[in-house]
């Protein structure tokens, strides 16, 4: 029984890890798209076109239920899947959502019209390509009114992550956040919006002060998750747990046992 988590690279396995945790029983199938990240840089036609090529990979896999752990993916492609892609036996759900949910203290499923929230001013640190899409301001709107959401479109930052190379990633970090208190200078919330963020979690709670609430989406997916799987437990697929990547699955172990700090080994998708 397994259920497939989708990242473009590495940065998913942060959900993996929380998934993992909060939900033991389950078996996961996490299939990393190394061979085409990133894809915060690509346009939409082109995520659209990569992501519906690795969730097949992964229903292929046996997994009946797939999710978008990674931002981007979901912000430029899922709308459009979910309307006319996803057979009717298969479910596909994205990472926004919950954290959405999370900020504005909002019930899962909660349909009620939006709504003031205690939050004002939201910092979204995110790839160009889930900036440009502006899902996450169409999702927010949709549950809470008068929050003012300043976007920092951090480029290279999953470039440095994937490469290994921290120290650049560090100073990305800080330099994008600096970008970001020019155009809002109090941000009360900030929303780490790319999976492979929270790996650099303390260097945004430092570069933003401990004034500021970071809300991250490992925790939120993992029991989102819990909570979906509880009332749809038909929808935990055939599939065996596997890591599987597209790209050179001895490189993909290294960088990721990295991340991780315990071993990691990927196999070829
Ligand atoms: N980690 C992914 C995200 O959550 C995408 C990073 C990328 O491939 O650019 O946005």
């Amino acid at each position: 029984m397994a259920v497939g988590i989708f990242d473009s690279g590495l940065g998913g396995l942060t959900i993996l890890e929380a998934v993992q945790a909060r939900l033991p029983d389950v078996d996961f199938v996490y299939l990393a798209d190394s061979a085409n990240a990133p894809y915060g840089v690509r346009t939409a036609d082109d995520i659209y076109d990569l992501t519906v090529a690795a969730t097949q990979r992964l229903f292929d896999a046996g997994c009946d239920l797939v999710i978008l752990a990674c931002n981007t993916a979901s912000a430029a492609a899922l709308r459009r899947m979910q309307e006319s892609w996803v057979p009717t036996d298969k479910r596909v759900l994205g990472v926004f959502v919950p954290l959405i949910e999370a900020m504005t203290e909002r019930e899962w499923g909660d349909n009620s019209p939006p709504r003031e929230v205690a939050v004002k001013h939201v910092a979204l640190f995110a790839t160009p390509a889930t900036v440009a899409s502006r899902a996450f301001q169409r999702e927010l709107a949709f549950r809470a009114i008068g929050v003012d959401v300043e976007a920092q479109a951090c480029g290279g930052v999953v470039d440095a992550i994937e490469d290994g190379d921290m120290i650049l990633a560090e100073a990305m970090v800080r330099s994008h956040v600096d970008a970001l208190k020019r155009k809002m200078p109090h941000p009360q919330a900030g929303i780490l919006g790319c999976t492979h963020y929270p790996l650099m979690k303390d260097v945004f709670q430092e570069a933003l002060g401990p004034d500021v609430t970071l809300y991250s989406q490992a925790d939120l997916v993992a029991e989102s998750l819990a909570d979906y799987l509880e009332r749809h437990p038909k929808m935990m697929g055939a599939g065996a747990a596997a890591l599987l990547t597209t790209g050179d699955p001895a490189r993909v172990s290294t960088r990721a046992t990295q991340f991780l700090r315990r071993q990691i080994t990927f196999s070829a998708a």
